[in-house]
């Protein structure tokens, strides 16, 4: 019973120490330097992190990506872009319309009354020329202007007159519209000679022009092809479009596109076709199937 009462007390005694004034066991100076000892540990906790994340922030651009190996090398974009790259039609069924309607409105942003702004853009030119000079990224010119792209210039896959209103599929001639997807800071070199690119796709080299080229994937499709057209400011990408300053520097930035027109694919046949863009600085990859080159199936059936 004495023990008993005698652990009550101590019980007691042990939270609220009136003797000693002790609480828990420590005087209130002492839980006064355990109270300082935390505020300065975490305070210092606190700084190191906030202080590294600091400097990290520091060496990173608001412009310019720090890391951009994952997408080193530029992929190819093209519209339509239906599942499984397999573009499959009926002519006599009109079974090209969800092709069509997507073409139409990747083409939107290229309508040139969308491009008027004289702050915005600027004309550079109908021809393929040299890099456009803007400034390094991280210099004080502010917004950037874009070159301006005539959706006109597509020619016969531009969509604008009645009689290519459906980009050539009503007829049997399917346009394929390609573009290069943006790279900040990325200057794509076209070939260094004509001998470093296969023998087909040489007569697409120009100056200031990265090449595109199409052809057969299998080499006894070749007869099934037919001829190929390519509409542009040349069969490629000209140079004056980069580079590119990014989203906040170039805000309205356009990619040149090429559009690929197909003339006499054989009916009813399943066409595997391949294109490829060729330059000093753009490598393939076996496990991107975007990356310089893409491949398509088109079947078009009467
Ligand atoms: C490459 O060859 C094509 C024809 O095969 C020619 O039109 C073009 O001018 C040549 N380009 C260069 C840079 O030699
Ligand atoms: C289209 O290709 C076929 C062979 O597949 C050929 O017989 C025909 O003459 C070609 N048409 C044109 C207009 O070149």
């Amino acid at each position: 019973m004495s023990a008993n009462k005698s652990g009550d007390g101590g019980w007691k005694t042990f939270i609220w120490n009136s003797e000693k004034n002790e609480f828990l066991g420590r005087t209130g100076s002492s839980w006064f330097k355990i109270f300082i000892f935390y505020v300065i540990f975490y305070g210092c906790l606190a700084g190191i992190f906030i202080g590294t994340i600091q400097a990290m922030l520091l060496t990173l651009s608001n412009y310019k990506p720090t890391y951009q190996d994952r997408v080193a090398p530029p992929g190819l974009s093209h519209s339509p872009c239906p599942d499984k790259a397999e573009i499959s039609y009926s002519i006599e069924e009109k079974t090209y319309k969800p092709y069509v309607d997507h073409i139409k409105k990747f083409l939107k942003a290229y309508n040139i009354e969308n491009q008027r702004e004289e702050s915005k853009f600027e004309d550079c030119g109908e021809k393929p020329e040299p890099y456009t000079n803007r400034g390094a990224l991280e210099s004080d010119y502010g917004l950037r202007k874009a070159c301006r792209f005539n959706r006109a210039w597509l020619k016969d896959c531009a969509g604008l007159e009645k009689k290519d209103e459906d980009f050539g599929f009503n007829e049997g001639k399917p346009c394929l519209i390609v573009k290069l997807n943006r790279i900040v800071n990325f200057r794509p070199r076209p070939p260094a000679s004509n001998e470093s690119i296969p023998e087909p796709a040489r007569p697409n080299v120009q100056l200031n022009l990265i090449p595109i080229h199409c052809t057969n994937k299998r080499e006894e499709d070749a007869e099934h092809l037919g001829p190929i057209e390519y509409f542009g400011l040349g069969p490629g990408f000209p140079l004056q479009y980069y580079p590119y300053y990014g989203k906040l520097l170039h805000p309205d930035y356009l990619q040149p596109l090429v559009a690929i027109k197909f003339h006499n694919i054989t009916r009813g046949y399943e066409m595997r076709i391949e294109c490829k863009v060729y330059g000093e600085n753009i490598d393939y990859n076996e496990k991107d199937r975007y990356q310089g080159r893409f491949d398509i199936k088109i079947t078009i059936n009467s």
